[in-house]
């Protein structure tokens, strides 16, 4: 399958952290599967020497690039740097991905051809088509449940709006406008689908295989649920305070 020439320049952007045993296998079947596209790794000075791999990557191939952090700040702030970083430079086209293979790049080629008609693509587990391999029961209730409660309290027509497989138009993120966007954990996903859907841009799902990860460690924490938590609550209440008040 063909990457739609009309998108434009496509960069997938792959956030690191402590990924050693992961990146070169990812780097290159994102390159097997969508030679045209560039990569960018952004790693937050990953303790286990991730950067310095992903550096050797880039020197051979001009595809690859390296973002390097000072530390540690989350998804989030990862992300936002990458989009930047892709936004100065004239890409078209941005791809999250994670690092760990849960994300098949095999599978990249179908949310780039879903773009051609929609702002955003999400790939999406919790719909029918969509998949997950070697999850324990315990990690897909806490997905399942993040996501139904997001639908509930935030009133969105998504089913996996904590998925981390996507595809942003350059102008979905000038839209969305990056400044105010403050989420660090994965609830920065659910934050980024309520700003494209409140803008009024076409979010699309399209079924995925998630793939549970064969080495390294998820970097899922308490601290990153009650973030998530806290916020969909807080967005919650303030779209229903908003209204009331929109009502008198
Ligand atoms: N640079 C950077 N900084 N990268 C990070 C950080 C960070 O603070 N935290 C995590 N990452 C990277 C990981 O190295 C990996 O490449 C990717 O982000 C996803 O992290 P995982 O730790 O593998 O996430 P998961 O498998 O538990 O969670 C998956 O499901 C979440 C909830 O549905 C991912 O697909 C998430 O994107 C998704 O939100
Ligand atoms: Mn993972």
């Amino acid at each position: 399958m063909e990457i739609p020439a009309e998108l434009g320049r496509v960069l997938v952007i792959i956030p690191t952290y402590n990924e050693r045993d992961n990146i070169k296998s990812i780097v290159g079947r994102v390159r097997d599967a969508a030679p045209s596209v560039d990569l960018l790794v952004v790693d937050d000075a990953s303790p286990d020497g991730t950067g310095d791999l992903a550096d050797a990557l880039a020197e051979t191939d001009e595809h690859v690039k390296v973002l390097h952090r000072t530390g540690k700040e989350g998804l989030g702030p990862a992300y936002i740097a990458g989009f930047r970083w892709a936004l100065e430079r004239g890409y078209d086209v941005m791809v999250e991905m994670d690092a760990d293979g849960s994300h098949q790049p095999e599978e990249l080629p179908r949310l780039l051809a879903a773009l051609v008609d929609a702002d955003l693509v999400i790939g999406a587990r919790w719909v029918p088509g969509g998949k997950v391999l070697n999850w324990p029961k315990s990690r897909e209730a806490l997905s399942r449940g993040a996501n139904t409660y997001t639908r509930l309290m935030l009133g969105v027509p998504l089913h996996d709006a904590t998925g981390g497989y996507r595809a942003f138009r350059a102008a979905t993120l000038q839209k969305i406008g990056l400044e105010g966007v403050d989420s660090r954990g994965y609830c920065f996903q659910i934050d980024l689908a309520l700003r494209a859907l409140r803008q009024g841009l076409k979010v699309v799902e399209v079924p995925i295989t998630f793939v549970e990860r064969t080495h390294g460690s998820s970097k899922m924490s308490r601290d990153i649920m009650a973030e998530a938590m806290l916020r969909i609550t807080r967005w919650g209440v303030e779209a229903r305070t908003a209204k009331l008040r929109s009502r008198r």
